[in-house]
Formats: structure tokens, C-alpha cells, sequence
């Protein structure tokens, strides 16, 4: 039996990548803060989901929490971080920004910088970690959730290349989701909306032949694109 960690699994792409690796029978510890949620979940699948209740923001249990976790399962093949927020800050409120930054950046590198240490001792494993498109540029509706994403982005790039000089099979693998159907949405972009389940479907795929980028869906990699190569004239005017 494999076994993984969803770190944000108790809601949106993070539990739906839960239940698709339950239904491959993984062992899978399921996180989050909200652990009504977390039982809810593994009430479905008990034999398949061990579940723990932290922040991620609290950097200094993290490592704590992770071992625990990797006791429980008995190892760990792949950690999913999911966890992720953004939230539309027009006003440029500081703490919203600074909310973005302590999990997308902070919080994220306690959690990848434990994955990378833990499966370089183990001489194996699979981190894969959901950025998005947001991070190809910046965006003026929420400066620090692109921001983040940038760093996000740019991070793994900088361990995937750490750990092909270790020769070891160590993969990464960067999740870049366009738009996902996990909270509602306007109805005039939906045709550029994935199902979650879509989405987690597209990421699993990408994470068993261990690709180092997966768009989601497949024509965000298109759409990116044309984002990246938008002269700054235009960009700055949209
Ligand atoms: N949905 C989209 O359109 C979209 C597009 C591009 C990228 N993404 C990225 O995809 C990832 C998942 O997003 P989603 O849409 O599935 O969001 P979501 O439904 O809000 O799920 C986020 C998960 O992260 C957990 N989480 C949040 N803050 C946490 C913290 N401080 N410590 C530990 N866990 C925490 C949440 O659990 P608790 O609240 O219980 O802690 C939840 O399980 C994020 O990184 C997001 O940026 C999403």
C-alpha cells in the first residue's frame, strides 16, 4: 500500500486528490485546520485516511506534525501540498497580503523544505506541490497571491534542480491549475472553469508519470502562454 500526505486536504483540489488516491488504495494522511472536515472525509474511507489538525503558518510544529504522520502511515512515497489561498485585495490591504505571504511563501517552504530534507534521507519520494497560473505574472487584484505563486513556481524549479544533482529518484512535480471550481464563480468565465474533480483527475495523471509541470486543465498551458508573452503595454492596461 502507498502512502502520502495531503497537506490541505479538507476541502476544494486537496480533498478531491484525497479521495482519488483512496480510491487507489493509498494510505493518505489527510490536513487542515478544520477537522470536522477531516472527519467528515476519513468517515468515508476509514481504513485509508489518518488524519491531523495544524496550521501550516505555525512553522515551528510543522516538522513535528509531519513525523507523526509519517510514523502513523508507516513512510511516505508522495506529500500533495495543497494548501494555498488568495483572496481578492483591490484595496491593498496589508493584511490581506500578509496572510497570502505567511501561507503561500512561508508556510510553503516549511512544508517543502521538510518533504525535500526527509526524501533525500530516504533516497527516494514524490513531492508535488499546486502553484498556478497566477504566478506566470503579476496581477493587480491580489498583488501577493501572484507574488507567492511566483515564488511557489521558482522554488520548486530550484529544488528540482537540487535534486537531479543528487541523482536519486526524487521527483517534483508543479501543479499549475488555471481556474478550479472550488468556491463559485461568475458565470460569464465558467467555460474557463474546471470541476474539481476534473482537475484532480488531470493532477493525479500528471503526478503518476511524474511530469516536473502539469497545467489544468491542458489549455492552461496555451493560455498561459499568451499571458507570459503579452506585451507589458497591453498587460498593464487589462
Ligand atoms: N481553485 C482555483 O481556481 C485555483 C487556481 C489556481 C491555483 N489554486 C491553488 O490550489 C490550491 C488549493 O486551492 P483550493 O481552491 O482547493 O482551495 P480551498 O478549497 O480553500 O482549499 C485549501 C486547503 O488548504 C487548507 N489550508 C488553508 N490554510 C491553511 C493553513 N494555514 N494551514 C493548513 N492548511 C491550510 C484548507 O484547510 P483549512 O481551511 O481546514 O485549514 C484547505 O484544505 C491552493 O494552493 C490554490 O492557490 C487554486
Amino acid at each position: 500500500m502507498k502512502k502520502a500526505i495531503i497537506v490541505g486536504a479538507s476541502s476544494g483540489i486537496g480533498r478531491q486528490l484525497a479521495i482519488l488516491l483512496a480510491s487507489k488504495n493509498y494510505m493518505v494522511a489527510i490536513t487542515g485546520r478544520r477537522k470536522y472536515l477531516l472527519e467528515e472525509l476519513q468517515s468515508q474511507w476509514p481504513d485509508n485516511f489518518i488524519i491531523s489538525d495544524f496550521d501550516i503558518t505555525n512553522t515551528s510544529i510543522v516538522a513535528t506534525k509531519l513525523e507523526n504522520l509519517v510514523t502513523m502511515l508507516g513512510g511516505l512515497d508522495l506529500l500533495i501540498l495543497s494548501a494555498g489561498k488568495g483572496d481578492i485585495n483591490e484595496s491593498l490591504d496589508f493584511n490581506i497580503e500578509k496572510q497570502a505571504i505567511d501561507l503561500n511563501v512561508v508556510g510553503f517552504t516549511t512544508v517543502v523544505d521538510w518533504t525535500i530534507h526527509y526524501f533525500h534521507q530516504q533516497q527516494c519520494g514524490h513531492l508535488a506541490a499546486i502553484t498556478s497560473v497566477a504566478g506566470i505574472r503579476g496581477g493587480r487584484q491580489a498583488p501577493a497571491y501572484n507574488a507567492s505563486k511566483a515564488f511557489q513556481i521558482n522554488y520548486l524549479e530550484g529544488l528540482r534542480q537540487k535534486v537531479t544533482q543528487l541523482k536519486l529518484p526524487i521527483f517534483i512535480t508543479d501543479l499549475r491549475p488555471g481556474l478550479v471550481a472550488t468556491k463559485p464563480a461568475p458565470v460569464k468565465i465558467k467555460f474557463l472553469i474546471a470541476p474539481v474533480e476534473k482537475a484532480a483527475r488531470q493532477m493525479l495523471h500528471g503526478i503518476e508519470r511524474k511530469r516536473s509541470v502539469v497545467y489544468v486543465t491542458r489549455r492552461w498551458r496555451l493560455i498561459a502562454f499568451l499571458i507570459r508573452m503579452l506585451p507589458k503595454q497591453i498587460y498593464n492596461r487589462i
